[in-house]
This record gives C-alpha cells, structure tokens and sequence, in this order.
C-alpha cells in the first residue's frame, strides 16, 4: 500500500470523486472536504473521511490537519460556472481565490506544502488563432470572472512558491469529458456538451442549443480539446510523483489532446454511439466563448512523463452512455 495521504477538496464533484477513486485504487489514504454547493454524497466512498464544509472555514482545516497527516492537497473544489461569474463576480473570488487562500495558510501553518491546483483554459481568455495548439506560455489574459479567478489563484501559488516554501502544479484542464468505472459528470445546472446531447436524447422536451454556427471552423461550429477525465486523473498522480519525490518540474500544464471536435461532430459521435436521432437548434454565439480551444500538452508528456491512454472521442462517449443509459 501507498503510504501517502491526499487531502482532496472537491470530493463530492465530478472530477473530485473520480480523483478519489482513482487514488484509492493506487493505493493513497485520502481524506475529502467539500460543502457539498454543487457536489453529491451519493458519489462519495464510506471508507473515506469526509468533512462537510467549505475551504474557508480554518477550523475544519485545522481539525483536518490535526487529525490526519495530510502529504498533500488536490485542491479541485471550486466555483465553475462562466455566465454565473459575470454575473456574480463576488462569488468567484470568494470562493476560487480568498477560500483558496485560507487553505493555502492553513496548510502551511502545518508544514503541507505541496499542492496540485485545477487551473483551467479560461486563464488564455481568447487566443490568436496562430496561438493554437496552446502552449503554457501564451499570454493569460481570461474574459470572464471564472477565468480571472483561477489566474488569480494561480498567481498567489507563484508568489507562496517563492516566499513560503510552497511547491505546486496547477494543471490547465482543457474539456474534461467521459467517466470513469463507477462516476460520471454530473452538474446542475449542466452546461457540458456531451451531457447535454446526452439528455436531449432522454428528454425530447429539452432543447438542445448550439451556440453559434458561424465561427471559422470547419462547420461553423465551435471546436474544443476533449480530455478523457481518467488520463486527467493520471495527470495528476504523475504530479503527485514530481511534487513528493522533488523532482524538476514546471508550475503550469496544459492537459488535453492537442486536437478537437467541433460541436456538430460531438453530436453525430453521440449520434452513432446511441443510434438515437438528436434534435437541436442554432443559437447565438455566447460572449466570450473563443472559436477553438485546443492544448500543446507536450510540456507534461516529456517532462512528467503523462501519457493519454483515452485519447479517442468514441471511448470518451461510451464511457457516459455506459453510466447514464
Ligand atoms: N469540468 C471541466 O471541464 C473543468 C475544466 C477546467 C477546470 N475545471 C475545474 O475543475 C474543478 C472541478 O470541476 P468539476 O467539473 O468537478 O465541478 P463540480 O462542481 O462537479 O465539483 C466541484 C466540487 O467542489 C465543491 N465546492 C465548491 N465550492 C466549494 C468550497 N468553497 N468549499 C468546498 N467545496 C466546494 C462542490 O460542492 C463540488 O463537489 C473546478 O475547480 C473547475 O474550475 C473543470
């Protein structure tokens, strides 16, 4: 067995419980944290201990730290949603940069010092198109509170790393999709693609709404990098490994394919996978919402050694319509 323990905040979430999953299965103790806003308790494990409270709270952190020798933190909990940041900017540095920095004090006040932190692609706002695929090194500059909220976080990390003796890896996750043996995605309100497609299929009442058919792609859709959520996870246990192990590393990665589906195209792979007809309808462009996304991820392949193993659209589907059908 691993003897290292995971504090993972956002445990009670997709990408969370999934991450769980995964570190039981490797053999790591972890220990979770999540308020529960916009997670479940039906996905969390009964072996795991779990503390029902938002990352804020110093008291429940430091009742954590005291009763679990923590080696690390995954902090994954966070507030995602990019209409509801403009819309309630407040909330997202609440909780994405101030909760975030009262977990990074707590942490240090008990010698934790090492973190993998869930960026996002939202920090590039909207690349050049000759910025694609998207290195770590092109210019942040988000469009939304969301976007600006991460970066914020991030930047923090820099300095603690300089002045506190803190190390990290904060990964930018390009579009996280698909499931893992036994957790699936599951937000509310959900704004995910695939999902989405998924209960348009189930629910002939719901209609399904591309936004913007006059983009310059292929077919006026917009294209985006999907990332099997499991290889996501492998990301992370490879920075587990750089982080306690000490091993040279850089503070940000991309983590996606290096190429994307448009929207029409996630739609007919569900299409096929399903055998079930889509209904859907064109929409306008959301603001903000940038023609193609797609990542450079080479940085993490050649120096942490993360290698996709997931890295096929149809896989990806399969493993949601295997959990939801
Ligand atoms: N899903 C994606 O495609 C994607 C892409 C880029 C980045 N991310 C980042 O990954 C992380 C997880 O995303 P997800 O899709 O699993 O979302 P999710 O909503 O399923 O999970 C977030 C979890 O964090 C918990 N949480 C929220 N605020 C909290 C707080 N203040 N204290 C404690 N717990 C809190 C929620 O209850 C939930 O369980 C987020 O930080 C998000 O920004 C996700």
């Amino acid at each position: 067995m691993n003897k290292y323990t995971i504090l993972v905040t956002g445990g009670a979430g997709y990408i969370g419980s999934i991450a769980t999953e995964l570190l039981i299965k490797e053999g790591y103790n972890v220990v979770i944290i999540d308020d529960l806003s916009t997670g479940y308790k039906e996905v969390l494990f009964e072996t795991i201990p779990f503390y029902n409270s938002n990352i804020g709270n110093t008291t429940t952190l430091k009742k954590i730290f005291t009763e679990h020798t923590i080696d690390l933190v995954f902090h994954i909990a966070g507030a995602a949603l990019v209409e509801e940041s403009m819309k309630n900017p407040m909330k997202y540095y609440d909780i994405n940069f101030s909760q975030g920095l009262t977990l990074l004090d707590t942490m240090l006040q008990f010698n934790i010092n090492k973190i993998v932190f869930s960026s996002t692609c939202a920090v590039y706002g909207i690349p050049k198109t000759e910025a694609i695929p998207i290195k770590e090194e092109t210019i942040t500059k988000p469009v939304n509170t969301y976007g600006e909220s991460k970066l914020l976080f991030e930047n923090a990390l820099k300095w603690y790393k300089k002045n506190c003796n803190l190390d990290f890896i904060a990964l930018r996750y390009f579009n996280v999709a698909g499931a893992s043996q036994t957790r699936c995605e599951n937000h509310n309100p959900e704004t995910h693609l695939i999902p989405l497609v998924i209960k348009a299929i189930r629910d002939t009442n719901y209609k399904l709404q591309i936004f913007g058919n006059d983009y310059p792609t292929k077919d006026g859709t917009a294209i985006r990098d999907y990332i099997h959520v499991v290889d996501l996870i492998n990301a992370h246990l490879k920075a587990i490994g750089a982080l306690i192990e000490n091993k040279p590393h850089q503070s940000f990665y991309n983590i996606g394919y290096g190429h994307g589906y448009s929207v029409l195209e996630i739609i007919n792979t569900i299409k096929q996978v399903t055998k079930n007809n889509v209904q859907y309808i064109f929409a306008n462009r959301r603001d903000g919402d940038p023609p193609i996304l797609i990542a450079d991820s080479k940085k993490i392949q050649n120096e942490l050694g993360w290698k996709p193993q997931y890295d096929n659209i149809n896989t990806i589907i399969d493993s949601v319509v295997r959990l939801t059908h």
